[in-house]
């Protein structure tokens, strides 16, 4: 419809250090062979110690609004999705506002694991069609090597650091956000979680010698769900606006494991060919994989004037997310 937020600008920031399967190697029991085949992955990106992840936000949301040509003092709205806050609280959208001198604005995070991106955009667009806000900043961005569990080799070969981040706008030039799926199951939450550390499980000594302020993963049974979900959020959202899998042009999937977007691939009965994924450079960046791959499509030049795009997540929860965009 004409009331839908439009993506000014687009931008992405990446750690320059990169580790390779080939380093992991060397720190614990695993091959570049079982990576590449089970996950896709090459090598991921790692934050230097005194950057933090408010800081993998500031560099992406620079690029975004110099990429949107939108002076930072027009923004009156600022959503960080990730799970992996420079602190619990104050939020890392305030600590962000700081670094990039803004005052007298909304600023929240946004939890949704891997999902989050979407979701924020989601709100964000909601907030800013409510008429209450004009320019809304929505990044998603991660500093996950700050809770892996780097002995555990179940987990630590699959993530990495990064940050991805949009200028939205209700009115301008660029791709439209045409529609929106958002769902969650939090029957499961020991699937994927980050057991210590809140108010469940306050930090203590026990905590720390059970290692429990790592992330924690049933890997195999997020990587059935993450199959189902991602079907049913791509399938719903385009029966909702009568559409089918033929008249997407390419889809921007959650970056976790080449082999879950071939399952997705398959499923959905669309060819490998449409889906964009950059995750053997970068791993799993969980709320930064989804624009950190967009927009390296973009600058790839991939997406044409009126092709349409999906988006599609899932993330612990478990939650699940997708979006249309009309470029
Ligand atoms: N190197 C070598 N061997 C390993 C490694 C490793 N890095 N990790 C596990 N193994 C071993 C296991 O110990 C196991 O050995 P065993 O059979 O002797 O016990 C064997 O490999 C097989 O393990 P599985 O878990 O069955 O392997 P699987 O084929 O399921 O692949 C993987 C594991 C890659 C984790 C897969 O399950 C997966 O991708 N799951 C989804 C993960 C995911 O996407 N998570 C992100 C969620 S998004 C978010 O919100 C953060």
């Amino acid at each position: 419809d004409s009331f839908a937020s439009v993506m000014l600008g687009l931008g992405s920031y990446a750690p320059e250090l990169r580790l390779t399967n080939e380093e992991l190697c060397q720190r614990i029991d695993t091959s570049d062979e079982w990576i590449v085949s089970r996950t896709g992955i090459r090598e991921r990106r790692i934050a230097s110690a005194d950057e933090t992840t408010s800081d993998l936000a500031l560099s992406a949301a620079r690029d975004a609004l110099a990429d949107a040509e939108v002076a930072s003092e027009e923004i009156d709205l600022v959503v960080v999705a990730t799970i992996t806050p420079d602190m619990a609280f104050p939020s890392t959208a305030c600590r962000l506002q700081h670094k990039l001198g803004l005052r007298n604005v909304c600023c929240f995070d946004l939890e949704a694991a891997c999902s989050g991106f979407v979701y924020a955009l989601d709100v964000a667009d909601g907030l800013l069609r409510s008429g209450r806000y004009r320019k809304a900043l929505v990044v998603g961005a991660e500093k996950l090597s700050s809770i892996i569990d780097w002995e555990d080799r179940s987990t630590c070969v699959l993530f990495g650091d990064g940050a991805g981040a949009v200028v939205l706008g209700l009115d301008g030039e660029g791709p439209r956000l045409e529609g929106f799926l958002c769902g969650a199951d939090g029957a499961n939450p020991s699937l994927l979680c980050q057991p210590a550390g809140g108010a469940d499980k306050p930090a203590s000594e026990e905590t720390l010698r059970h290692r429990e302020h790592f992330l924690k993963m049933n890997g195999r049974e997020i990587f059935k769900n993450a199959v189902r979900v991602m079907e049913y959020a791509g399938r719903t959202l385009l029966d909702r606006h009568g559409l089918t899998p033929e008249d997407i042009d390419h889809v921007i999937p959650h970056q976790a494991n080449a082999r879950i977007v071939e399952g997705l691939s398959q499923r959905l009965s669309m060819p490998i060919e449409k889906f964009y994924c950059n995750l053997e450079k970068y791993g799993n960046t969980s709320a930064a994989s989804i624009p950190l791959a967009m927009d390296e499509a973009r600058q790839a030049g991939l997406f044409k004037p009126d092709e349409l795009g999906l988006l599609v997540a899932f993330g612990a929860g478990l939650t699940w997310a997708s979006a249309l965009i009309r470029f």
